[in-house]
């Protein structure tokens, strides 16, 4: 078993409470949401690793925050507090406050993306490429080969690759308007990367003037992992490593529903002035004045005291122990863990896990259903459920590599018992692992199917609608 007990730098003030259920119950609330879990109610889920975003737990502190609010609408006090905080730790010339994070990408791409523009990312977010399509651009993926292999061992291996993205430069570059990384690379198993890997990828920039942008949800999650893993950068501080790393890029899309621990809220960051106005003008059209953009006082304060908070060394030691932890103990009972263990989530190769159930079967899908039965845990599908689509060109199913679960745990919010219910729930299902059987989407919408497609186990699956035209795009 694992050895390091995450040690929880708080102690809980406030709490909510779970409704236990048994199995019979939880039997029932999956056959009315026709197995998709995206349907069960949360009031039915004893431990939710849905999402790291928006779930985590606010502190005193912020609490306090949401009360000191100022809710004026032009130059709020809240406002000036979260520029000073936001320049500490960021420090790029300008930033608008948005909703979320995707509202940032919205205003970025609808300003810097014209049809057939390609964008290079080591992975885009289901939104980031989502809005890149949108304006008829192309998302590009360039991670580095390796990094799809869930058993191979590398510190980074979140790293975008160089050589491709410098042939897709040369051959190229008038195509593209900029390029972006993700930190840590959510859809790539939450890995880091580097400070060496960002910074080779600001001199390519550099050699073909293109801006840099970071997709920095988890900005501090990966500064914390370079601490620990990158040669020379242990005894730099969390925000020391942060700085660092936004020195190299232009600017951000940030969504503080993550490393700023707060329910709702984003950023847009950047140096070049006539963009940030260009920027502004799209805030006060879609989400709001300039000091408050789709946020309330209250939340910038709450933001803004967040970031604090979550660029904690301290903090982050435990966050990214308790990480580790569910990691190390989900392998030591032969669950196939897709390693390293990254920032903010354990994914596991339902695939090999589940190696009776073809692909077509969704097994991942099987995994994530027998969780919630066996333990009332919710964790994600990110495999065939989410990610196939028909191809434009050849109009031929295309199916990502890996058949992925994720558990992404919320910050703050669970402790190391509830993280050992999830192993004991794993331990029960390792045992009948070969009884576990496939599902058939048995009705669909057109797009983003995963969260809202009906299953039924194979035998007795009844298509009802529409289940050919797997879905294009995602959240
Ligand atoms: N970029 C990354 C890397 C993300 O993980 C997310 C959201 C976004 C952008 C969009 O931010 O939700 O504030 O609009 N990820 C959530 C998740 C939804 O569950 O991983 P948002």
């Amino acid at each position: 078993m694992a050895e390091k007990h995450p040690f929880e730098p708080f102690r809980i003030k406030s709490i909510e409470n779970i409704k236990l259920t048994t199995q019979a119950e939880r039997e029932v609330a999956l056959e009315e949401a026709n197995f998709n879990i995206f349907k069960i109610r949360a009031e039915d889920v004893m431990v939710d690793l849905l999402t790291d975003s928006g779930t985590g737990a606010m502190s005193s502190e912020q609490w306090a925050s949401l009360m000191r609010g100022d809710e004026s609408y032009a130059g709020s006090r809240s406002f000036d507090r979260l520029a000073k905080v936001v320049d500490g730790i960021f420090g790029f010339n300008h930033f608008i406050p948005t909703h979320q994070g995707r509202a940032s990408e919205g205003i970025l791409m609808s300003l810097l993306v014209k049809p057939g523009d390609i964008i290079p990312n080591n992975t885009h977010f289901d939104t980031t490429a989502a809005h890149v399509l949108a304006r008829e651009g192309i998302p590009e993926n360039l991670l580095m080969d390796f990094s799809k292999d869930p058993d191979f061992d590398h510190p980074f291996k979140g790293n975008i690759d160089l050589d491709t993205l410098r042939h897709v430069l040369e051959k190229k570059s008038d195509s593209i308007p900029f390029c972006m990384i993700t930190v840590t690379n959510n859809a790539g198993g939450g890995q880091p990367v580097s400070l060496a890997n960002l910074q080779g990828l600001r001199e390519l920039c550099d050699e073909f003037s293109k801006p840099l942008f970071i997709d920095a949800c988890r900005f501090a999650e990966n500064a914390y992992l370079i601490k620990q893993r990158e040669k020379g950068c242990s005894k730099m501080s969390v925000r020391e490593i942060a700085h660092k790393m936004f020195s190299l890029a232009d600017g951000a899309t940030f969504s503080a529903k993550k490393d700023a621990i707060v329910n709702i809220g984003g950023l847009l960051l950047m140096n070049d002035k006539q963009l940030y106005e260009n920027a502004r003008n799209e805030l006060i059209m879609h989400e709001g004045f300039p000091t408050y953009g789709g946020l309330a006082g209250r939340d910038l304060d709450a933001m803004a005291t967040g970031l604090i908070e979550g660029t904690d060394d301290d903090y982050l030691s435990y966050r990214t122990s308790q990480v580790a932890w569910l990691f190390d103990s989900l392998k030591d009972i032969g669950v196939p863990v897709f390693g390293p263990p990254g920032g903010h989530a354990v994914y596991i190769d339902a695939g090999s896990f589940l190696d009776h159930i073809p692909q077509s079967e969704f097994p991942a899908q099987s995994l994530a259903v027998e969780l919630y039965l066996e333990g009332g845990v919710r964790t994600v599908e990110i495999g065939s459920v989410m990610l196939s689509f028909i191809s434009p060109d050849t109009g031929e199913l295309v199916t990502p590599p890996l058949e992925l679960i994720r558990l992404a745990i919320p910050r703050r919010t669970y402790t190391e018992s509830h993280l050992q219910h999830v192993v004991d729930s794993f331990k029960a299902v390792v045992e009948r692992k070969e009884s576990l059987k496939g599902l058939k989407i048995t009705k669909q919408p057109s797009l983003l199917r995963h969260f809202t497609c009906d299953f039924d186990w194979v035998e007795n699956a009844e298509i009802k609608e529409n289940v050919e035209a797997a879905s294009s795009l995602l959240s």
